[in-house]
């Protein structure tokens, strides 16, 4: 058994023979994801960006079609941001993709279009941080950088046997692990991709399947027996607030009424039904709601939304400024968050081919 002191570095030789296992293993195990073929880094940059706060699955599908509408950084420099935002309609925490449009203009701008190479210059683009930036110029450009997020974290505390609740003092020594790691790796974003990959399919938060780990003979939590222990458990984040509020659906000539969502607030920019809350809206929309069709539940970040879905006649023309009529055409462009369509399922909204209108599978019509 290789044992490891503290962290890595403290045998050199060890560390190098624990990347060259790690990374034969990930070489025949890897998923085949479509950001792993091949090492363009803005190809790189995308999904690890989408794949902050969003598992993999989610994001296969999103980052194929962002690729295939905004081939290049330059043009997603080139793109509008509500173009961007339409694209990422769905995928949640709408800041990122924000982040990512500013960041391509300021490439464009400041380093020829070229994702920059230098970890001071990657860090000082909107929506970069450590991670992120150690992941995209490791796999993108080799560079020996360590990454750690959750999965790797899981890993790396199991390996050097780092105990312990949340602390500075412990994401040190796992930040310093994956340094002597990735410094000890011939192929330093296959290590990287690696250690992620080893967490997300093997050594899982509960139930790790050991017998198929490549590290299980250097793991010093599972030589203590303390595999399932370690790391501790997260603490409670923040609680969550439930909400509840009634969803206006209001329908003319085919058509359904939108609002943009302020700015400041939550997700602001993206299209949404109005929805009014107990006390009713403030910004001069109208309208008499009648009985509810269905009830949806939706989380957005720590608020869990009950959403009645209710048909609703106007009682005046709404605020020019932030509603507008959408057809099924102009949804397809328009930044929307997921809760969109399932309000639309809930309602049976469908295209009707013919006319280029919405029809409704549930009685909505009332003006
Ligand atoms: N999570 C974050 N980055 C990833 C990557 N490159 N592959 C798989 N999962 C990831």
């Amino acid at each position: 058994m290789i044992i490891i002191i503290g962290v890595v570095t403290a045998q050199p030789n060890a560390a190098r023979a624990l990347c060259r296992s790690l990374v034969a293993w990930y070489r025949r195990n890897r998923r085949d994801l479509p950001w792993r073929r091949g090492r363009d880094p803005y190809r790189v940059w995308v999904s690890e960006i989408m794949l902050q706060q969003t598992t993999v699955r989610a994001v296969v599908p999103y980052f194929e079609r962002f690729v295939r509408v905004f081939p290049s950084l330059q043009a997603l420099a080139a793109a509008r941001l509500d173009d961007v935002l339409a694209e990422w309609s769905g995928l949640g925490y709408y800041r990122r993709a924000r982040h990512l449009h500013e960041a391509a203009r300021l490439i464009v701008k400041q380093h020829r279009g070229r994702f920059p190479r230098r970890l001071e210059e990657a860090l000082a683009l909107p929506g970069i941080g450590r991670y992120t930036a150690g992941a995209i110029l490791s796999i993108a450009y080799g560079q020996p950088l360590p990454v750690v997020d959750g999965n790797v974290a899981r890993v790396l505390s199991r390996l050097c046997l780092v105990r312990g609740p949340r602390s500075s003092a412990r994401e040190k020594k796992l930040w310093s692990a994956a340094a002597d790691l990735v410094a000890a790796a011939d192929v330093p974003g296959d290590l990287n991709q690696a250690l992620m990959e080893l967490g997300a399919t093997v050594c899982a938060p509960f139930g790790p399947s050991c017998p198929k780990c490549p590290l299980r003979r250097a793991c010093r939590a599972r030589a203590a027996g303390l595999q399932e222990r370690v790391p501790s458990p997260r603490r409670l984040t923040r609680p969550t607030v439930a909400v509840r509020a009634d969803v206006a659906v209001v329908t003319r000539a085919g058509r359904l009424l939108l609002r943009r969502r302020p700015d400041q607030s939550l997700m602001h920019g993206l299209w949404e039904f109005p929805t009014i809350p107990s006390g009713g809206v403030d910004d001069g929309l109208r309208v008499e709601l009648r009985e509810s069709l269905a009830t949806i539940r939706h989380s957005i970040t720590y608020r869990r939304l009950e959403l009645r879905v209710r048909p609703a006649r106007l009682l005046s023309e709404p605020p020019r400024d932030r509603y507008r009529w959408v057809r099924p055409g102009d949804l397809r462009r328009l930044p929307a968050s997921s809760l969109v369509r399932k309000i639309m399922t809930a309602v049976g909204a469908r295209t009707d081919r013919r006319t280029g209108s919405w029809t409704f599978d549930r009685p909505l019509r009332l003006c």
